[in-house]
């Protein structure tokens, strides 16, 4: 009898070993957009792309619109381990590098092509190294596309909006964007900007058309003029300790798996830019308007002063090879 009792018992604890030791890896995914964006198509894909590569060995949890954690809580939630992985704004990582500051400079790029370019040039990769000593590493970097302004009040120059409070990322650049032009920015998490401008707490905000969107800005803003005066763009990123913690070839599927879904994201942004300015134009709740060339000037004497202010902390070298790639 003891003999039996001893076989079940050893049997119960192979198998609870053998579960315990099949159990997937798992990556919580947090971002703040709707499932409807690049980013959150791009998430989604990254799932799907992810466990067929690696079938039963990783389970991918994507937790969109700020459900697991805002802007301003993910990066720490992720040096902490609390999260795998998340793909904040360009905009939102002043804290653990000032080098990224550079993609917030108003007008430096040309247009998304130029974009590309950098982002894939030696200096735009090695940005993606840049917070390693911060225990975060880059993935990659996914688009959205260049920046509107939309208010309650017709915006065509920079007059326009000297005085009236607008929502910015967590951003210096940004904050001195918007004093250039005198109105008055505020850092606010993107949770709570549909809300500021629903109650009239803010006259306006900066933002891409997908986002402007999705999440029905335009319903609350009687205006938006296409300034495409900066870029909302994103990295990819997870913590170095559980990067470099998995198995080279898990690492390397999961690296071809996120390099597969950006591209797949980065195609949708380019769709969604188009398609979701011209759905903001058909609501009929949006008067929507584009600037003239000389209007644009005035917004670029304005704003451009902005560079010389963070040339120091950015680097004048990565500002010369961010304008090289306007070709
Ligand atoms: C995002 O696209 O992730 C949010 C952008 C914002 O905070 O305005």
């Amino acid at each position: 009898m003891k003999a039996l009792v001893a076989s079940v018992l050893a049997c119960a604890s192979l198998l609870s070993f053998n579960q315990a030791a099949a159990a997937p890896i798992e990556i919580k995914f947090s971002h703040v957009v709707a499932e409807n964006t690049p980013k959150g198509q791009m998430a989604l894909k990254f799932k799907e792309l992810a466990e067929a590569a690696l079938p039963g060995e990783v389970e991918v949890k994507v937790y969109p619109n700020s459900q697991l954690f805002t802007d301003s809580t993910v990066l720490q939630a992720m040096q902490l381990g609390d999260v795998e992985m998340a793909a904040p704004s360009l905009s939102k990582f002043q804290k653990y590098t000032k080098k990224l500051q550079l993609f917030d400079l108003p007008f430096l790029f040309e247009d998304m092509e130029a974009v590309d370019r950098f982002q894939n040039s030696p200096e735009g990769q090695k940005l993606l190294k840049s917070m390693e000593s911060k225990l975060l590493v880059g993935l990659g970097y996914l688009h959205n596309g260049m920046k509107q302004l939309t208010a309650n009040d017709p915006i065509l120059t920079p007059a326009d909006i000297s005085g009236k409070k607008y929502r910015i990322m967590t951003s210096d650049v940004l904050q001195a964007q918007f004093e250039a032009v005198q109105a008055i920015p505020l850092k606010k998490p993107f949770s709570e900007v549909f809300t500021l401008l629903q109650t009239k707490a803010i006259d306006g905000q900066e933002n891409t058309w997908s986002n402007i969107y999705s999440k029905k800005f335009f319903e609350v803003q009687d205006y938006a003029t296409e300034t495409n005066h900066g870029l909302l763009d994103y990295m990819v990123v997870t913590s170095s300790e559980f990067w470099y913690g998995l198995e080279d070839d898990v690492r390397a599927k999961l690296q071809k798996a996120m390099d597969e879904a950006i591209a797949h994201g980065n195609a949708i942004a380019a769709q969604k830019s188009e398609e979701d300015k011209q759905k903001i134009i058909d609501s009929g709740k949006t008067e929507v308007s584009s600037i003239t060339a000389e209007q644009r000037e005035q917004w670029v004497n304005a704003m451009k002063p902005v560079w010389k202010m963070f040339e120091d902390e950015i680097g004048a070298d990565l500002i010369e090879a961010a304008l090289k790639s306007n070709k």
